[in-house]
Protein backbone atom coordinates (compact mmCIF):
# COMPACT_ATOMS: atom_id res chain seq x y z
CA UNK A 1 0.00 0.00 0.00
CA UNK A 2 1.34 3.20 -1.21
CA UNK A 3 2.56 5.85 1.35
CA UNK A 4 1.36 9.16 1.53
CA UNK A 5 4.02 11.39 -0.10
CA UNK A 6 3.81 13.70 3.00
CA UNK A 7 3.16 12.33 6.31
CA UNK A 8 1.35 13.81 8.82
CA UNK A 9 5.38 14.19 10.75
CA UNK A 10 6.39 15.90 7.92
CA UNK A 11 3.59 18.51 8.06
CA UNK A 12 3.83 18.82 11.97
CA UNK A 13 7.79 19.57 11.18
CA UNK A 14 6.79 21.87 8.79
CA UNK A 15 4.49 23.71 10.51
CA UNK A 16 6.94 24.16 13.38
CA UNK A 17 9.63 26.00 10.89
CA UNK A 18 6.77 28.45 10.41
CA UNK A 19 5.04 28.53 13.84
CA UNK A 20 8.33 29.15 16.46
CA UNK A 21 7.74 27.80 20.08
CA UNK A 22 5.81 24.70 18.65
CA UNK A 23 9.16 22.63 18.76
CA UNK A 24 9.28 19.17 20.05
CA UNK A 25 8.02 16.00 18.46
CA UNK A 26 4.42 15.14 18.03
CA UNK A 27 2.36 14.01 21.11
CA UNK A 28 -0.16 11.48 21.23
CA UNK A 29 -3.31 13.79 21.02
CA UNK A 30 -1.73 15.97 18.65
CA UNK A 31 -1.00 13.45 16.13
CA UNK A 32 -4.63 11.69 16.91
CA UNK A 33 -6.34 14.86 16.56
CA UNK A 34 -4.53 15.29 13.23
CA UNK A 35 -5.16 11.56 11.72
CA UNK A 36 -8.70 12.05 13.07
CA UNK A 37 -9.15 15.61 11.34
CA UNK A 38 -11.01 16.73 13.78
CA UNK A 39 -10.59 18.40 17.27
CA UNK A 40 -10.73 15.73 20.48
CA UNK A 41 -12.92 16.59 23.77
CA UNK A 42 -10.48 17.26 26.97
CA UNK A 43 -10.92 14.02 28.55
CA UNK A 44 -9.55 12.36 25.45
CA UNK A 45 -6.66 13.93 25.08
CA UNK A 46 -5.84 13.37 28.16
CA UNK A 47 -6.55 10.31 28.18
CA UNK A 48 -4.42 9.88 24.93
CA UNK A 49 -1.46 11.81 26.41
CA UNK A 50 -1.90 9.34 29.92
CA UNK A 51 1.95 7.89 30.87
CA UNK A 52 -0.20 4.84 32.40
CA UNK A 53 -0.01 2.05 30.62
CA UNK A 54 -3.11 0.56 32.25
CA UNK A 55 -5.82 2.44 31.76
CA UNK A 56 -9.56 2.04 32.47
CA UNK A 57 -12.57 3.91 30.93
CA UNK A 58 -15.74 3.89 32.56
CA UNK A 59 -18.21 5.49 30.26
CA UNK A 60 -21.79 6.64 28.89
CA UNK A 61 -22.46 5.32 25.98
CA UNK A 62 -21.95 7.68 22.65
CA UNK A 63 -18.93 9.81 24.20
CA UNK A 64 -16.04 8.56 22.41
CA UNK A 65 -14.56 5.97 24.14
CA UNK A 66 -14.56 3.41 20.79
CA UNK A 67 -13.06 6.47 18.80
CA UNK A 68 -10.03 7.55 21.59
CA UNK A 69 -9.01 4.05 22.39
CA UNK A 70 -8.67 3.94 18.28
CA UNK A 71 -6.39 6.29 18.13
CA UNK A 72 -4.41 5.46 21.09
CA UNK A 73 -3.81 1.97 19.82
CA UNK A 74 -2.85 3.33 16.14
CA UNK A 75 -0.57 4.98 17.95
CA UNK A 76 1.06 2.24 19.65
CA UNK A 77 1.38 0.82 16.13
CA UNK A 78 2.57 3.57 14.47
CA UNK A 79 5.60 3.59 17.23
CA UNK A 80 6.24 0.23 15.98
CA UNK A 81 4.01 -1.38 18.72
CA UNK A 82 1.32 -4.83 18.98
CA UNK A 83 -2.26 -4.12 20.05
CA UNK A 84 -4.86 -7.59 20.32
CA UNK A 85 -8.04 -5.64 20.24
CA UNK A 86 -11.03 -7.52 21.73
CA UNK A 87 -14.32 -7.09 21.94
CA UNK A 88 -17.68 -9.20 22.91
CA UNK A 89 -18.39 -10.11 19.37
CA UNK A 90 -16.46 -9.97 16.18
CA UNK A 91 -18.49 -6.80 14.80
CA UNK A 92 -17.51 -4.74 17.66
CA UNK A 93 -13.78 -5.78 17.84
CA UNK A 94 -13.61 -5.11 13.77
CA UNK A 95 -14.94 -1.76 14.52
CA UNK A 96 -12.05 -0.41 16.93
CA UNK A 97 -10.15 -2.04 14.53
CA UNK A 98 -11.70 -0.98 11.21
CA UNK A 99 -10.78 2.80 13.02
CA UNK A 100 -7.36 2.00 14.02
CA UNK A 101 -6.69 1.09 10.52
CA UNK A 102 -8.10 4.46 8.99
CA UNK A 103 -5.97 6.26 11.33
CA UNK A 104 -2.80 4.46 10.33
CA UNK A 105 -3.62 4.96 6.63
CA UNK A 106 -4.44 8.65 7.42
CA UNK A 107 -1.31 8.74 8.99
CA UNK A 108 0.55 7.57 5.51
CA UNK A 109 1.78 5.23 7.50
CA UNK A 110 3.67 2.05 5.72
CA UNK A 111 1.13 -0.79 5.95
CA UNK A 112 2.71 -4.15 4.93
CA UNK A 113 0.25 -6.10 5.50
CA UNK A 114 -3.90 -5.50 5.89
CA UNK A 115 -6.48 -8.56 6.39
CA UNK A 116 -9.86 -7.99 8.03
CA UNK A 117 -8.32 -8.41 11.42
CA UNK A 118 -4.77 -7.51 11.18
CA UNK A 119 -2.47 -4.89 10.26
CA UNK A 120 0.95 -4.77 10.13
CA UNK A 121 3.42 -1.67 9.11
CA UNK A 122 7.06 -2.06 8.20
CA UNK A 123 8.64 -0.82 11.24
CA UNK A 124 7.27 -3.85 12.99
CA UNK A 125 3.96 -2.29 14.27
CA UNK A 126 1.15 -4.52 14.17
CA UNK A 127 -2.21 -5.07 14.96
CA UNK A 128 -4.87 -7.82 15.22
CA UNK A 129 -8.52 -7.88 16.38
CA UNK A 130 -10.16 -10.17 17.96
CA UNK A 131 -13.81 -11.68 18.59
CA UNK A 132 -14.69 -12.51 22.56
CA UNK A 133 -17.07 -15.00 21.91
CA UNK A 134 -14.79 -17.64 20.11
CA UNK A 135 -11.92 -18.09 22.82
CA UNK A 136 -10.10 -20.61 20.39
CA UNK A 137 -9.23 -17.93 18.40
CA UNK A 138 -7.41 -16.24 21.03
CA UNK A 139 -5.45 -19.39 22.45
CA UNK A 140 -1.48 -19.18 21.61
CA UNK A 141 -2.00 -15.62 21.43
CA UNK A 142 0.91 -13.65 23.05
CA UNK A 143 1.25 -9.52 23.74
CA UNK A 144 5.21 -10.40 23.96
CA UNK A 145 6.55 -7.77 21.47
CA UNK A 146 10.15 -6.35 20.59
CA UNK A 147 8.37 -2.72 21.65
CA UNK A 148 5.64 -1.21 23.33
CA UNK A 149 1.71 -3.86 23.44
CA UNK A 150 -1.50 -3.34 24.73
CA UNK A 151 -4.66 -5.01 25.05
CA UNK A 152 -7.65 -3.22 24.19
CA UNK A 153 -10.93 -4.73 25.35
CA UNK A 154 -13.83 -2.61 24.51
CA UNK A 155 -17.06 -3.18 26.10
CA UNK A 156 -15.17 -4.65 28.78
CA UNK A 157 -18.28 -5.00 31.08
CA UNK A 158 -19.95 -7.54 28.87
CA UNK A 159 -17.09 -10.06 28.13
CA UNK A 160 -18.10 -13.57 28.88
CA UNK A 161 -16.41 -15.01 32.32
CA UNK A 162 -15.30 -18.05 30.23
CA UNK A 163 -13.06 -15.92 27.94
CA UNK A 164 -10.95 -14.11 31.14
CA UNK A 165 -8.66 -17.24 31.46
CA UNK A 166 -7.94 -17.51 27.94
CA UNK A 167 -6.30 -13.43 28.04
CA UNK A 168 -4.58 -14.64 31.02
CA UNK A 169 -1.53 -16.33 29.29
CA UNK A 170 -1.12 -13.75 26.40
CA UNK A 171 0.22 -11.20 29.42
CA UNK A 172 2.48 -14.16 30.79
CA UNK A 173 5.11 -13.56 29.06
CA UNK A 174 4.43 -9.72 28.27
CA UNK A 175 4.97 -8.29 32.11
CA UNK A 176 5.33 -5.03 30.38
CA UNK A 177 2.40 -5.20 27.78
CA UNK A 178 -0.41 -2.57 29.07
CA UNK A 179 -4.40 -3.56 29.28
CA UNK A 180 -7.29 -0.77 28.50
CA UNK A 181 -10.14 -1.90 29.25
CA UNK A 182 -13.23 0.80 28.19
CA UNK A 183 -16.64 0.07 28.96
CA UNK A 184 -20.39 1.05 29.67
CA UNK A 185 -21.18 -0.46 32.84
CA UNK A 186 -23.35 -3.60 33.09
CA UNK A 187 -24.16 -4.11 37.18
CA UNK A 188 -21.56 -4.31 40.28
CA UNK A 189 -19.88 -7.79 38.97
CA UNK A 190 -17.48 -8.67 36.88
CA UNK A 191 -13.98 -8.54 35.42
CA UNK A 192 -14.45 -4.22 34.91
CA UNK A 193 -16.40 -3.28 38.15
CA UNK A 194 -13.70 -5.53 40.56
CA UNK A 195 -10.69 -3.65 38.40
CA UNK A 196 -12.28 -0.22 38.93
CA UNK A 197 -13.41 -0.51 42.79
CA UNK A 198 -10.09 -2.54 43.94
CA UNK A 199 -8.58 0.22 46.25
CA UNK A 200 -5.13 -1.87 45.90
CA UNK A 201 -5.52 -1.56 42.27
CA UNK A 202 -3.42 1.09 41.93
CA UNK A 203 -1.64 0.28 38.24
CA UNK A 204 -5.01 1.59 36.73
CA UNK A 205 -5.46 5.03 35.32
CA UNK A 206 -9.23 5.11 35.74
CA UNK A 207 -11.28 7.96 33.19
CA UNK A 208 -15.33 8.49 34.03
CA UNK A 209 -16.96 10.08 31.46
CA UNK A 210 -21.00 10.82 31.58
CA UNK A 211 -22.93 11.66 29.09
CA UNK A 212 -23.36 15.23 30.99
CA UNK A 213 -19.65 15.55 30.10
CA UNK A 214 -19.67 14.93 26.70
CA UNK A 215 -20.65 18.38 23.68
CA UNK A 216 -21.90 15.87 21.23
CA UNK A 217 -25.21 15.14 23.74
CA UNK A 218 -28.07 17.43 24.52
CA UNK A 219 -29.80 17.79 27.99
CA UNK A 220 -33.17 17.47 26.05
CA UNK A 221 -31.93 13.87 24.76
CA UNK A 222 -31.05 12.92 28.03
CA UNK A 223 -34.30 14.14 29.36
CA UNK A 224 -36.20 12.17 26.90
CA UNK A 225 -33.97 9.09 27.57
CA UNK A 226 -34.42 9.52 31.25
CA UNK A 227 -38.41 9.07 30.38
CA UNK A 228 -37.53 6.10 28.11
CA UNK A 229 -35.18 3.74 29.78
CA UNK A 230 -36.33 4.71 33.89
CA UNK A 231 -33.94 5.89 36.49
CA UNK A 232 -32.02 2.70 36.84
CA UNK A 233 -31.20 2.09 33.23
CA UNK A 234 -30.46 5.31 32.73
CA UNK A 235 -27.98 5.84 35.17
CA UNK A 236 -26.31 2.76 33.76
CA UNK A 237 -26.27 3.93 30.48
CA UNK A 238 -25.47 7.34 30.58
CA UNK A 239 -24.13 8.21 34.39
CA UNK A 240 -21.86 5.11 33.90
CA UNK A 241 -22.66 3.81 37.18
CA UNK A 242 -22.83 0.22 38.23
CA UNK A 243 -26.54 0.26 39.48
CA UNK A 244 -27.87 -3.29 41.19
CA UNK A 245 -31.18 -4.17 39.54
CA UNK A 246 -33.60 -3.72 41.55
CA UNK A 247 -37.20 -4.95 39.59
CA UNK A 248 -36.40 -5.33 36.31
CA UNK A 249 -33.02 -6.98 35.62
CA UNK A 250 -30.81 -5.90 32.71
CA UNK A 251 -30.65 -8.84 30.70
CA UNK A 252 -28.83 -8.33 27.08
CA UNK A 253 -32.12 -9.54 25.34
CA UNK A 254 -34.14 -6.25 27.50
CA UNK A 255 -31.30 -3.63 26.71
CA UNK A 256 -31.28 -4.58 23.43
CA UNK A 257 -35.24 -4.32 23.64
CA UNK A 258 -34.89 -0.91 24.67
CA UNK A 259 -32.33 0.28 22.59
CA UNK A 260 -33.39 -1.95 19.32
CA UNK A 261 -31.77 -0.66 16.46
CA UNK A 262 -28.92 1.64 18.50
CA UNK A 263 -25.77 1.42 17.19
CA UNK A 264 -23.93 0.07 19.87
CA UNK A 265 -25.71 -2.18 22.15
CA UNK A 266 -27.77 -3.62 18.88
CA UNK A 267 -23.86 -5.19 17.72
CA UNK A 268 -23.00 -5.49 20.89
CA UNK A 269 -25.75 -8.44 21.11
CA UNK A 270 -26.21 -9.38 17.19
CA UNK A 271 -24.19 -12.36 17.22
CA UNK A 272 -25.17 -13.42 20.12
CA UNK A 273 -29.03 -13.49 19.40
CA UNK A 274 -28.35 -14.75 15.96
CA UNK A 275 -29.65 -11.52 14.04
CA UNK A 276 -26.70 -11.40 11.73
N1 LIG B 1 -14.15 14.41 19.84
C1 LIG B 1 -15.07 14.06 18.94
N2 LIG B 1 -15.48 14.93 18.01
C2 LIG B 1 -16.43 14.59 17.11
N3 LIG B 1 -17.05 13.40 17.06
C3 LIG B 1 -16.68 12.49 17.98
C4 LIG B 1 -15.68 12.75 18.95
N4 LIG B 1 -15.55 11.65 19.73
C5 LIG B 1 -16.41 10.74 19.25
N5 LIG B 1 -17.10 11.23 18.20
C6 LIG B 1 -18.16 10.55 17.43
O1 LIG B 1 -19.20 10.20 18.33
C7 LIG B 1 -19.78 8.95 17.97
C8 LIG B 1 -19.66 7.99 19.15
O2 LIG B 1 -18.29 7.69 19.36
P1 LIG B 1 -17.84 6.26 19.90
O3 LIG B 1 -16.37 6.30 20.02
O4 LIG B 1 -18.43 5.18 19.06
O5 LIG B 1 -18.55 6.29 21.32
P2 LIG B 1 -18.66 5.15 22.44
O6 LIG B 1 -17.68 4.08 22.12
O7 LIG B 1 -18.36 5.88 23.72
O8 LIG B 1 -20.10 4.71 22.40
C9 LIG B 1 -19.01 8.48 16.73
O9 LIG B 1 -19.74 8.85 15.60
C10 LIG B 1 -17.70 9.24 16.82
O10 LIG B 1 -17.09 9.43 15.56
MG1 LIG C 1 -18.01 2.05 21.71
Amino acid sequence: MGALPLTLDALHRARQRVTPGTAGPLTASEWAENVAGHPLDEWQKAFLDDPADDQLLLCSRQVGKTLATSLRSGWIVRNGGLVIAIAPTQRQSSLVFGLLSAHLKADGADVTRATQTTIELGNGGIAHCLPGDRPSSIRGLTLRHDGPSALVIDEAAYIRETLWPSLSPMLAAAPDAGQIMLTTPCGPAGRFHAAWTDPDADEWSRVKVTAYECPRISERFLRSERARLGDEMFRQEYLAEFVSPSGAYFSAGLIESVFGGGAGVDEMFAEEEGTE
